[in-house]
């Protein structure tokens, strides 16, 4: 099929790739000059495993381009897959969708699908389709909603091999064309209505976000009665009902999605005159889980972080990108800078975007051995692999105090008694160093 795809980030440039690895005919349009011609070159604008190798290998089948009218003309089915950040009041930014939306009226020749697969609120596909009736007039659109749960550091796997695809559509037409899109995928397909797959997308997203912040407070509990929350949640996970996954206790979450639309679906829920109180109390308990080992390691320091060395491993929201939408490191960050502390900081990937928030109040190391040398408190925000193999005897040897605050439990507490260093983690006893 020819395929156009609207927005060359994660959602759309992913899509677009394994569109194109599906045998299809795909054009990429953005709006970013820079951006296509790097693409243009057969390099990715984002880290993301995998895509790169797979944009060379269907090189033949892709194209990018800033030219959206000649993208959209004759396209069969055109993604939508633009950002919709979260506005102040926490709803979502729908100008780019529009934008889009535009730009496919001024342009389409011969019917086709829209398919909006960036998460927008409930509702949205039928504006939209609203919007290019009026605009587009003598050629027929359909709009279609099929969302994407593609995450970061695995979306060409998600992609290509999805737990499920949802078709949200109102029409025949719609529903052909998008079986006909994904007839080379194995995955169950759901045919629903529009309102429905909008929902899909954002209470599958707010239940993993929910997930999170449950585990993460009963593991708040668990340091207080003296429980350990990973057992806890061994203990949990073998429940088919329940699932291992997503029961990982620690800093918070954060990212591109789980922040932004649990806020939107609680302004949405309010906006509608109802209330979706476990959401609200998600991103509350979120928000404070991000500054609970700032707190914890206030106990070592009373009197406040002023000269302070602090070293900070991982910077990302997640290990496998260099995202740091919402990362828990931003907000600490920013808190021991105020206080006066000397950050020296270590990622795999993220420090180049890192200097963009901070590109001289922060010593960026290209070891963790480096990062961790001479300071007096670590604080650990993402567990990459590097992190999580080091033998915790290294902070012994290399800091000038041997304190660790784990917010990702990337080591095991007899490890850390044995290296003989202060060792605090999220819902697990600590560990203090010569006890
Ligand atoms: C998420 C969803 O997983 C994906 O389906 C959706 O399409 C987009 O949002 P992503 O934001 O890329 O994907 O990352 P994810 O792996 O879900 O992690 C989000 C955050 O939750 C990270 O900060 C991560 O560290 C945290 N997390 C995840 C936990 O704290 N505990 C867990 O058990 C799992």
């Amino acid at each position: 099929m020819n395929i156009a795809v609207a927005g060359t980030g994660y959602v759309g440039l992913v899509t677009g790739v394994c569109l194109a690895e599906k045998g299809h005919q795909v054009t990429c349009v953005d709006v970013d000059e820079a951006k296509v011609a790097k693409m243009q070159a057969g390099r990715s604008p984002i880290y993301e495993p995998g895509l790169e190798e797979l944009m060379r290998a269907n090189a033949a089948r892709l194209a990018f381009t800033t030219d959206w009218a000649a993208a959209y003309k004759d396209a069969q089915v055109i993604f939508i897959g633009v950002g919709t950040p979260e506005k102040k009041d926490g709803s979502a930014n729908l100008k780019y969708v529009y934008n889009v939306a535009r730009q496919i009226a001024d342009s389409v020749r011969s019917e086709c699908v829209v398919v909006v697969k960036s998460t927008v609120p409930i509702g949205t596909n039928d504006k939209v389709e609203k919007f290019l009736r009026e605009r587009a007039r003598g050629v027929r659109l359909h709009v279609a909603s099929n969302p994407e749960f593609l995450a970061q550091g695995t979306a060409v796997r998600d992609t290509l091999q999805p737990s499920r695809i949802v078709l949200g559509v109102e029409d025949a037409f719609s529903e052909q064309a998008l079986r006909a899109v994904y007839e080379g995928f194995d995955a169950p397909v759901l045919v629903m209505n529009r309102r429905s797959a909008e929902m899909v997308k954002y209470a599958s997203n707010d239940f993993l976000a929910l997930k999170i912040s449950y585990v993460n407070e009963i593991a708040n509990l668990c340091e207080s009665v003296g429980a350990d929350i990973e057992d806890v949640t061994a203990g949990m996970g073998y429940d088919g009902r329940i699932g291992s996954r997503f029961l990982r206790a620690g800093i918070g979450y954060g990212g591109s999605c789980f922040p932004k639309d649990t806020k939107a679906l609680s302004w949405l829920a309010n906006f509608n005159d109802t209330e979706i109180k476990t959401v609200r109390a998600a991103i509350e308990v979120n928000e404070n889980q991000k500054l609970k080992l700032l707190k914890k390691a206030k106990k070592y320091f009373p009197d406040g972080f002023d000269g302070v060395k602090v070293a900070m491993l991982g910077l990302t929201f997640k290990p496998g990108t260099d995202d740091l939408r919402e990362a828990a490191s931003l907000v600490n960050a920013a808190i021991l800078l105020e206080d006066g502390a000397r950050l020296q900081a270590w990622d795999p990937v993220g420090t180049e975007n890192y200097k963009r928030f901070y590109p001289d109040q922060i010593t960026y190391c290209d070891t963790i051995q480096q990062a961790i040398t001479g300071a007096d408190v670590c604080f650990i925000f993402t567990e990459w692999e590097e992190i999580c193999r080091l033998s915790p005897k290294v902070y012994r040897q290399l800091m000038n105090k041997p304190i660790v605050l784990d917010g990702r439990n990337c080591y095991s507490l007899p490890a850390c008694e044995e290296a003989g260093i202060t060792y605090i983690s999220v819902g697990r006893r600590p560990v203090e160093a010569g006890q």
